[in-house]
């Protein structure tokens, strides 16, 4: 299996990472604009750098197309019709957009979040087109570096807004309760790590307890913990998560 990124930016190289983590990573063959990056990531997994995408594509049995969503216009007549498939991880770019740019090669539109690098991400995909096993032997790949999670095309959107940008979210709640660890008078790296490994487990817990009764459960009445809560919830910090989902959608949905 050959494995060619069309682009070697911040999402190729997380997918590669993450593959390469892998017993027996396939061969991965990557490409860029002039920055550098490809080589730099080629080195870094052991891949090898190609000059240019038609190359790329002929030698490749899928093409992970990772270049910005405006430069789809730009790269796909250079694949189309090359590799055995494509598995585009563009953001807000529909399936019929991709499968128009691309055709007659097979389009697999997925969404990943960063966190395939450490083979804890999540890969959201719209529904797999029949009969083409570079796309079902790429999936395979893909499952090695998290979740892999079919959903309806016209909800992959909405699944971005909260698996591939809510972490960001989280990084920032996570960064600001460690902050106010330090203001309270812990040392930077213990808050920080007492932080990290508290979301690691509410992160497992949440598979067995719904997000409610967990709160609940950890805020006893007249408590620290409901203490906080009221001031989140003074603060409003439920509505504003919930404007920050909307807001990424309608970003998406090119109103924002
Ligand atoms: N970042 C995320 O967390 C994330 C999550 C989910 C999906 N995505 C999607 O992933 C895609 C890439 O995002 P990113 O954050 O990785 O962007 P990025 O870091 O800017 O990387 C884009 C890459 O595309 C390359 N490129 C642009 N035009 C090219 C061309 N004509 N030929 C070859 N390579 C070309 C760039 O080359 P240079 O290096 O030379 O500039 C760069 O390596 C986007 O469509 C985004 O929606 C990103």
């Amino acid at each position: 299996m050959i494995v060619g990124f069309a682009g070697a930016g911040n999402m190729a190289g997380a997918i590669a990472r993450g593959i390469a983590r892998g017993q027996q990573p396939p061969v991965m063959l990557f490409t860029d604009s002039g920055s550098g990056r490809a080589q730099q990531l080629a080195d870094e997994v052991g891949g090898e750098r190609v000059e240019m995408l038609e190359e790329l594509a002929d030698r490749s049995d899928v093409v992970v197309l990772a270049v910005k969503p405006a430069g789809l216009d730009a790269v796909a007549p250079r694949i189309a019709g090359r590799a055995g498939a494509v598995v585009s991880v563009l953001g807000a770019t529909p399936l019929a957009k991709l499968e128009a740019a691309l055709s007659p090669t097979p389009v697999l539109r997925t969404m990943p979040n960063i966190a395939v690098e450490i083979g804890s991400g999540i890969v959201c995909h719209a529904p797999t087109p029949a009969g083409v096993p570079e796309i079902d032997a790429f999936l395979e790949i893909l499952a090695g570096l998290g979740s892999v999670v079919e959903v309806p095309e016209q909800q992959l959107d909405a699944a971005t807004a909260v698996m591939g940008c809510a972490p960001a979210y989280i990084a920032l709640a996570a960064g600001a309760i460690a902050d106010a660890g330090v203001e309270a008078g812990l040392e930077p790296g213990l808050s920080a790590r007492l932080v990290r490994e508290a979301i690691e487990g509410v992160g497992r817990h949440l598979a067995e307890l719904e997000p409610a009764p967990m709160q609940v459960a950890i805020a006893s009445p007249g408590g620290s913990t409901e203490a906080g809560l009221e001031a989140l919830a003074e603060r409003e910090v439920a509505a504003a998560f919930a404007a920050a989902v909307g807001a990424s959608l309608e970003r998406m949905e090119g109103k924002r």
